[in-house]
């Protein structure tokens, strides 16, 4: 099928997920009356996007999705209408929104690599700032008055006090955090000024993958600690580093907090339906109120996948706090949220599922390929 100027359409049925559940639960009381929502998912072709189209369209939400590719994946959109295209392109966001009244925009595309937002921070600025005041723009010439935004516990720089709330000061100590809160003054002038209302969800470490297996993290470079984990126990790195060892914590290693991305995903539909009946603007931690070592990440992927994974100790990296653990309580509070993952064990349980139907994929494709130069 083709949609916006020859876009392609995905429809494929899906399976029942969380999704059933929360609906069991009764907590998504806008999201399905009233006919079905048009969501624009920006950055859908990404890791945690594109999680939240599988719910969104699950959901029966009418969802478009835009998305540059330049650090998401094609193999990842298994929904929705495709259109291929950067957030800071005018014309063509002005043909996306002319083509459909979105009810809302959840906001994913963003540059995230703290390192290299140090030495280019205007990539940064240009990518996660810039274009996302285009994207903005478009909204108000729209009057299309829903945002969900992607930001981050980097906005918070050095923990001064752990668990960190909502009301922990903001000092981003890297050109990615800073980007993040940026947006998040946008929005709050946005709101005063045109009336647009927006959640922000600060993630804390993203992880985990869809249990179906058809979707997970893909990036490229990896800089996420569970999948170069999984990653050395396949065999395809032969070592880990583990950047200090001498952190005032347990066992000397960072301690941080791992949410599942479904659980994530879950959190932004609670965040639409109450923006879609009438809530006000709000930001959220999204964390599981955990925190794992390095060490113990590591301890636990191997209790998972049975393998020993090397490890070498490095310096450490500037500006990694040691510990950075969320509150969740004002989501969970206000939203009703319930993170069907608190445990890391069962979080990386579905990360290897993941990495191992990949292998299996390209063993497939291998083989294949073999055959037919064969016959
Ligand atoms: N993964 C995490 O642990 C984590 C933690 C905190 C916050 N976040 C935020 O969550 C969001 C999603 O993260 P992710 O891990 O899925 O990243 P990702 O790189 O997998 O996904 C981002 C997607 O946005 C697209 N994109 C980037 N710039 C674009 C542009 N200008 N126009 C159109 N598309 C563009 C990319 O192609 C990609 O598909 C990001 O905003 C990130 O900053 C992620």
């Amino acid at each position: 099928m083709v949609g916006l100027n020859g876009h392609e359409l995905i429809n494929k049925p899906n399976k029942p997920n969380k999704l059933n559940e929360l609906n069991k639960l009764n907590k998504l009381k806008y999201v399905m009356t009233n006919g079905d929502k048009k969501i624009l998912v920006v950055g859908g072709a990404g890791y945690i996007g594109a999680h939240m189209v599988r719910q969104l369209v699950n959901a029966r939400c009418d969802v478009v999705i835009l998305d540059n590719l330049s650090t998401g994946s094609r193999k990842l959109v298994h929904g929705g209408e495709f259109v291929q295209g950067s957030l800071g392109d005018s014309n063509l966001l002005d043909r996306v929104f002319g083509a459909h009244p979105f009810d809302a925009v959840m906001h994913f595309a963003a540059f995230s690599q703290v390192g290299e937002s140090m030495n280019q921070p205007l990539k940064y600025y240009r990518n996660n700032l810039a274009e996302t005041v285009a994207l903005l723009d478009a909204m108000v010439r729209h009057d299309v008055k829903r945002f969900i935004f992607s930001s981050t516990a980097a906005v918070y720089g050095e923990p001064v006090e752990i668990p960190i709330t909502e009301l922990h000061p903001c000092a981003p100590t890297n050109p990615y955090g800073a980007t993040k809160l940026a947006v998040e003054h946008m929005l709050a002038d946005c709101d005063a000024a045109y009336g647009l209302k927006y959640t922000a969800l600060r993630y804390f470490n993203a992880a985990g993958a869809d249990e179906s297996g058809e979707i997970g993290e893909l990036h490229d470079p990896e800089t996420h600690l569970i999948p170069i984990v999984l990653k050395a126990a396949t065999g395809q790195i032969d070592h880990i580093q583990v950047f200090g060892t001498d952190y005032p914590t347990t066992d000397g290693t960072c301690i941080r907090d791992y949410v599942h991305v479904n659980d994530l995903a879950q959190a932004h539909l609670l965040a639409l339906d109450a923006l879609l009946g009438g809530g006000e603007s709000a930001v959220y931690n999204l964390g599981s109120s955990n925190g794992y070592s390095v060490k113990e990440v590591i301890g636990k992927a191997e209790v998972v996948t049975g393998k020993k994974i090397a490890v070498v100790e490095a310096q450490r990296r500037p500006g990694d706090p040691a510990i950075l653990i969320a509150s969740s309580e004002k989501i969970k509070r206000e939203l009703g949220w319930t993170p069907a993952y608190e445990n890391l064990e069962k979080i990386i349980r579905t990360a290897w599922n993941w990495h191992l139907k990949q292998i299996l994929n390209v063993q497939h494709r291998t083989l294949n390929s073999l055959c037919s130069a064969i016959l």
